[in-house]
C-alpha cells in the first residue's frame, strides 16, 4: 500500500523525489524523506499530497548521498506528520510497507527499555529495535537482522543508519521489494515502476535477504552459500507513466482500450493458453479482488456457456478462511492487475500449499503473484495508473476471453463453426468500443444528471450483472455517491423497497436473450416513480419515455462480448460523474492503487 524508495547516488534526494512521484498511487495521505547530509540524518515529512513534502523541500537545500523516501497509506495512525514515514530513532531512520502484526507486544518490550514513541504507527518499533542492538554494539547487519526476526507480519523495509560506511539496507518478508544496480546509483523501491531511467536491471530479492546498497556495491550480506545477485531487464519503463492530452490518469486509460483491443485481437498469444490441459481439470477456481474479481465472474459465465468447465469464483480475502475444498486436478487462477493483493497472494499461497495448480494472471509480470504462481499470463494492459481500475479490466476479460476459445475447443463442447463465430466476435471488440467511446460526451450529460442524486441503484441481467457491479463499484469510489448493484430478478426480493423519487436506477440492457426479462424489471421501477437511466439497446427508449440524457444506446453486438462493451459507459459515467463533483478522479480519497496489506 504504501510506497518506499531509497537511493545511494550523488545526489540521492532527486531519484528518491521522482519515484515518491511515481509511487504516489500506492498512497496520498502523507509522505516524507530521510538523508544522509554531512554525517547527519535529516528528516522532513508532510501531511497530505506529495506537492506538500516538496513545497516543504524547496524551502531548503539538501544534498547527500543516502535518502531514503515513502508514501503513506495510513493503516495504524491516522494521516500526520507524527505517523508520516520515516520513522527515526537515534541514528537509525526506516520507511516500511506494510503491517508489524506484533507491534504492540514489541513496543511494550521497547518501553521497558526506555524507548519513547512520537507515533501511532506499527512502523516506529523498527528503528527503535535496530537502535537497541546497535547500541549493545551489533554490526548494523547484525541488528537490522536480530530485528527483522523479531516482526510478525508483512513488511519491506529501507533503513538507513547514520555512520562512516554510508549503507542503506532493504529487506523484506511478504511484500514487494526491488532492488535496482544503475550507472548512477543504487536504488531500492516497492514497485519497478518507481525506478527511474538509471535502472536498467533489477533484482527482486527473496524473503529475508538482507541486501545492503552503498556507492561501491550492492551486496546480499546474510548468504552464507555467497549467492550472487542475478539481476533481470527492467520491463518496466517509467517513460509510459504520462497523462498525455488527457485530463487524468483514469480518461486517459478508459480510451487506450481501443488501442489494447486492436493488439490483443490481432496477437498471436493463443499459444500461450494452450499449455493448459483443459481436459485434465476437473474444476477451476477463479480468485480475486474489487475489479479483478468481477472479471472472474464473466469468466465463470463464459468457462461454463462455451467450455462446460465447473467454475467456482472466490474473493481473495475470504478464500482460505473458509476451508475450502481443494483438489489436485483442479485449477486455481488468481487474477490480479498489480500481482501484489495481499489478499490474492496468500490465497494463492494457500492452494499452493492444497497442491492446486496455481496460474496468475496479471498486468505486472514481475510482481508477486505471477513468480509465485506455477504459471502466470499476462494481460498487457500497460501500467495502470488511475487508481480506479478501468483498462486492466477489459484486458483480463480479453484474456478469459481467448483462454475460453481454447477451452472450448480442446473440450469440444461447441462445434468449431460456433468457436469461430465467438473469435469472430473478439475481432469487433476494437471497433464497437471505439463507436461506444465517441459518443462520450452522452455520458456526461447523463452524469450531470444523475449527480444530483445521492444514491444509485445499478441492475443487469446474467454475466452483465457483474457490470452492473462494477458500475457500481466505479462510480462510489470516484464520485463517493453510493451505488449498489443487483441481478435485476433480485429487485423484487428486497432492493425494491428503496424506490421512490429520490432512488434513481440504472439498468443495463443491450439486446439479448434476456431483454423481455429486463423490460419487465424496468416497468417495475418506473412503477415505484423512481427516475430510469438505461445503457442498452434503442428498442428499451421506444418503450419507456425517457430523456435524452438519460439514454445511451448501445451499438448492436453480439451477446458474447457485451461485457466488454458496456462496461465502457459505466466507466465514462463515473469519470464524468467524479468530475461534476470536482473530486480528484486519480487519487480518490482512502483508496490505493496496489493493496499490499490485509
Ligand atoms: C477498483 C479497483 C480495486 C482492485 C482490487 C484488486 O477500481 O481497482 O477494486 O480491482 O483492489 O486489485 P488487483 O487487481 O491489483 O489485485
Amino acid at each position: 500500500m504504501c510506497g518506499i524508495i531509497g537511493a545511494v547516488a550523488e545526489t540521492a534526494i532527486k531519484p528518491v523525489l521522482d519515484g515518491l512521484g511515481r509511487l504516489e498511487y500506492r498512497g496520498y495521505d502523507s509522505s516524507g524523506i530521510s538523508l544522509l547530509s554531512n554525517n547527519e540524518i535529516q528528516t522532513i515529512k508532510a501531511q497530505g499530497k506529495l506537492t506538500n513534502l516538496k513545497q516543504r523541500l524547496s524551502e531548503q537545500v539538501l544534498d547527500g548521498e543516502c535518502c531514503i523516501g515513502h508514501t503513506r497509506w495510513a493503516t495504524h495512525g491516522r494521516a500526520s506528520v507524527t505517523n508520516a514515514h520515516p520513522h527515526q530513532c537515534g541514528q537509525v531512520s526506516v520507511v516500511h510497507n506494510g503491517i508489524i502484526e506484533n507491534y504492540l507486544q514489541l513496543k511494550h518490550q521497547l518501553a521497558q527499555w526506555g524507548h519513547h514513541f512520537s507515533s501511532a504507527t506499527d512502523s516506529e518499533v523498527i528503528p527503535h529495535l535496530i537502535n537497541h542492538y546497535l547500541s549493545q554494539h551489533l554490526s548494523e547487519e547484525e541488528a537490522i537482522a536480530k530485528t527483522v526476526a523479531q516482526l510478525k507480519g508483512s513488511y519491506a523495509i529501507g533503513v538507513l543508519i547514520n555512520s562512516t560506511s554510508k549503507n542503506l539496507y532493504a529487506i523484506k518478508q511478504g511484500s514487494p521489494l526491488v532492488i535496482s544496480q544503475g550507472n548512477e546509483g543504487a536504488y531500492m523501491a516497492s514497485d519497478a515502476m518507481a525506478l527511474g531511467s538509471d535502472s536498467g536491471k533489477i533484482y527482486y530479492p527473496n524473503d529475508n535477504e538482507l541486501i545492503k546498497l552503498n556507492t561501491h556495491d550492492i551486496t546480499l550480506c546474510n548468504d552464507s552459500s555467497n549467492k550472487r545477485i542475478h539481476y533481470i531487464k527492467n520491463k518496466q519503463s517509467s517513460d509510459a507513466i504520462s497523462k498525455g492530452q488527457h485530463s487524468s490518469y483514469m480518461e486517459k486509460e478508459i480510451f487506450e482500450q481501443v488501442d489494447l483491443m486492436k493488439r490483443l485481437s490481432v496477437s498471436n498469444d493463443t499459444d500461450e493458453y494452450s499449455s493448459i490441459n483443459f481436459n485434465q481439470i476437473n474444476k477451476i477456481t477463479i480468485i480475486a479482488c474489487g475489479t479483478s474479481y468481477y472479471a472472474a465472474s464473466i469468466a465463470k459465465s463464459w468457462f461454463e456457456k462455451y467450455a462446460n468447465i465447473l467454475v467456482e469464483i472466490d474473493i481473495a480475502s475470504e478464500y482460505r478462511y473458509r476451508s475450502p475444498i481443494v483438489s489436485e486436478k483442479e485449477l486455481t487462477i488468481f487474477v490480479s492487475q498489480s500481482g501484489e493483493t495481499a489478499d490474492t497472494l496468500a490465497a494463492l499461497r494457500y492452494a499452493k500449499s492444497k497442491k492446486a495448480q496455481t496460474l496468475a494472471l496479471v498486468n505486472v509480470i514481475n510482481s508477486s503473484i505471477a513468480r509465485e504462481a506455477d504459471f502466470s499470463f499476462e494481460i498487457y494492459a500497460g501500467p495502470e495508473i488511475g487508481v480506479a481500475s478501468t483498462k486492466a479490466f477489459s484486458c483480463q476479460l480479453a484474456i478469459f476471453y481467448k483462454m475460453t476459445l481454447e477451452a472450448a475447443k480442446q473440450r469440444e463442447f461447441i462445434d468449431a463453426n460456433e468457436i469461430s463465430v465467438l473469435a469472430k466476435n473478439f475481432m469487433q471488440l476494437p471497433y464497437l468500443m471505439e463507436k461506444v467511446l465517441q459518443r462520450c460526451l452522452e455520458m456526461k450529460d447523463m452524469a450531470k444528471k444523475l449527480t444530483k442524486f445521492s444514491n444509485v441503484l445499478f441492475l443487469g441481467r446474467g454475466e452483465l450483472t457483474a457490470i452492473a457491479q462494477e458500475g457500481a463499484l466505479k462510480l462510489k469510489e470516484i464520485s463517493y455517491i453510493h451505488a449498489e448493484a443487483y441481478a435485476a430478478g433480485e429487485l423484487k426480493h428486497g432492493p425494491i423497497a428503496l424506490l421512490d423519487e429520490q432512488m434513481p436506477v440504472l439498468v443495463i440492457a443491450p439486446k439479448n436473450g434476456l431483454t423481455d426479462k429486463l423490460l419487465s424489471n424496468i416497468q417495475e421501477v418506473q412503477a415505484r416513480n423512481a427516475p430510469i437511466f438505461i445503457i442498452g439497446d434503442r428498442s428499451n427508449k421506444q418503450y419507456i419515455n425517457l430523456q435524452e440524457d438519460e439514454f445511451f444506446e448501445l451499438p448492436e453486438m453480439p451477446e458474447s462480448i457485451q461485457a466488454l462493451i458496456s462496461v465502457i459507459p459505466m466507466q465514462l459515467l463515473a469519470l464524468y460523474s467524479a468530475q461534476q463533483l470536482g473530486k480528484n478522479v486519480d487519487q480518490p480519497r482512502n483508496l490505493a492503487k496496489s493493496v499490499t496489506v490485509e
